[in-house]
C-alpha cells in the first residue's frame, strides 16, 4: 500500500511517501481502507520526536479516517465487508497516513451517509477530543459563558458549536483575519489577541477550554469566576498547575470509544456541529502539510486525500 512516513525524528522534509507492508488483520480487528485521513497538531510533534522517541520505524503517523472495511478479524461480527466507517486510531497506534488502516472494530463507527469521507475524516478527532472536553470534563452547562482559547483551530471550531448548541455563551480569541469564519459558527465575542489583552476584556467566566497552550494557559485562569473550571489540552498530558486556589484546572482524557464517535456523526447529520472548513492536500504532500500545520496559524482542518 502508500503511505507517508518518517525513517527518522527531524523537520517535515524527513517525511516521506512511498510503498509499505499492508497490515495484518488481528483477532477483534478491522482492516479500514482509506480514501482520507486528517492531520492534527499531534502529527508533527510526533515527527519532531516531541514525545517519547519512536524506534520501530518506517513510522505512518496519523490518527483519524473515513473508509470501507475490506477484512473482518476473527470474532468481529457487528461489521461487514463493505461498510463504510470512521474513527480515531487505538491510542499509542496511529498509521492513519496509509491506504490501509488495521483497527479494533469497538472503536470504530459507521460512516453517515449524508457526510463526505473528508468530512468524517476531519470531524473524528477533533470531535471526540471536544466532546470529551466541553461535555464530559467541563460539563458545560445552558446558560453558562465559556472563553475557547485559539478559535480558528481545528478542535475549537468544534468546541465553539458544541458550546453553542448546549447553550452557552461563547467567547473566543484568533487574529482579525479569522473573525469573520468564527462569526459563521457562532462565536458570540471574538477577541483579536493582538490588538486586545483577554484578561482585560473577559472576567467571570464558567469555564475555559484552551487549545493554545504556553502563557495563553496561565493568563487563563484569570477571567474565571470563583468556583470556575478550566480545561486545557495544549499544555502536556497533565492538568496545568493554577496561579488561584478558588478555581478547578482540569486535563481532558480523550480515550477512543464508538459512542462518541455515534455521537459525532448524529451531532453533524442534524447540523447542530459542521465540520470545520477543510484545506485538503495529497497524501504525498505530507511535509508541505506539516509546515503548515506546524506554523500554528491554520485555519480548521487539513485533510489528507489518501487514494
Ligand atoms: N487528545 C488531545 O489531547 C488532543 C487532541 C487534538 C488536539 N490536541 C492539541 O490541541 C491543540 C489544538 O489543536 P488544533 O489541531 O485544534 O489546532 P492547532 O492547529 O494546533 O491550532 C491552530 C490555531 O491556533 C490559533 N492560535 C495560535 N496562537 C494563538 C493565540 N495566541 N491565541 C489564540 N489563538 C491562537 C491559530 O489561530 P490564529 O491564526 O488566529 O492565531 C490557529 O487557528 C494542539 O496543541 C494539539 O496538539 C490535543
Amino acid at each position: 500500500m502508500k503511505a507517508a512516513f518518517f525513517r527518522k525524528h527531524g523537520g517535515p522534509e524527513v517525511m516521506e511517501y512511498g510503498d509499505i507492508a499492508d497490515p495484518v488483520v488481528l483477532p477483534g480487528q478491522v482492516i479500514v481502507d482509506s480514501p482520507a485521513a486528517s492531520g492534527n497538531g499531534a502529527d508533527w510533534k510526533v515527527r519532531k520526536g516531541s514525545y517519547a522517541p519512536i524506534t520501530d520505524l518506517p513510522y505512518i503517523p496519523g490518527r483519524d479516517f473515513s473508509g470501507v472495511i475490506s477484512a473482518l478479524g476473527e470474532g468481529v461480527t457487528d461489521f461487514a465487508i463493505g461498510d463504510e466507517v470512521f474513527g480515531v486510531c487505538d491510542v499509542g497506534q496511529e498509521q492513519a497516513y496509509a491506504e490501509k488502516i488495521a483497527i479494533k472494530a469497538s472503536i470504530v463507527a459507521k460512516k453517515p451517509k449524508g457526510l463526505s469521507h473528508e468530512e468524517c475524516a476531519a470531524l473524528a478527532l477533533i470531535g471526540l477530543t471536544a466532546l470529551i472536553s466541553v461535555e464530559d470534563t467541563l460539563q458545560l452547562k445552558k446558560g453558562e459563558t465559556i472563553l475557547i482559547q485559539g478559535g480558528a483551530g481545528g478542535v475549537a471550531s468544534y468546541a465553539i458549536q458544541l458550546a453553542k448548541y448546549i447553550g452557552a455563551r461563547v467567547i473566543t480569541t484568533t487574529r482579525t483575519e479569522n473573525h469573520a469564519y468564527l462569526r459563521k459558527l457562532d462565536a458570540d465575542h471574538i477577541i483579536d489577541y493582538n490588538a486586545q489583552d483577554f484578561t482585560k476584556v473577559v472576567s467571570n467566566c464558567d469555564a475555559v477550554f484552551d487549545t493554545v497552550g504556553g502563557d495563553v494557559t496561565q493568563r487563563s485562569f484569570a477571567v474565571l469566576r470563583p468556583g470556575g473550571r478550566a480545561a486545557s489540552i495544549a499544555a502536556g498530558q497533565a492538568a496545568p498547575v493554577s496561579p488561584r486556589a478558588d478555581v478547578t484546572s482540569l486535563r481532558p482524557k480523550v480515550g477512543r470509544d464508538r459512542p462518541h464517535l455515534e455521537r459525532i456523526a448524529a451531532l453533524a447529520l442534524s447540523g447542530a456541529v459542521r465540520p470545520p472548513e477543510m484545506t485538503i492536500y495529497k497524501l504525498s504532500d505530507a511535509a508541505a502539510a506539516h509546515k503548515v500545520s506546524e506554523g500554528r496559524h491554520f485555519r480548521g482542518k487539513l485533510v489528507f486525500k489518501v487514494r
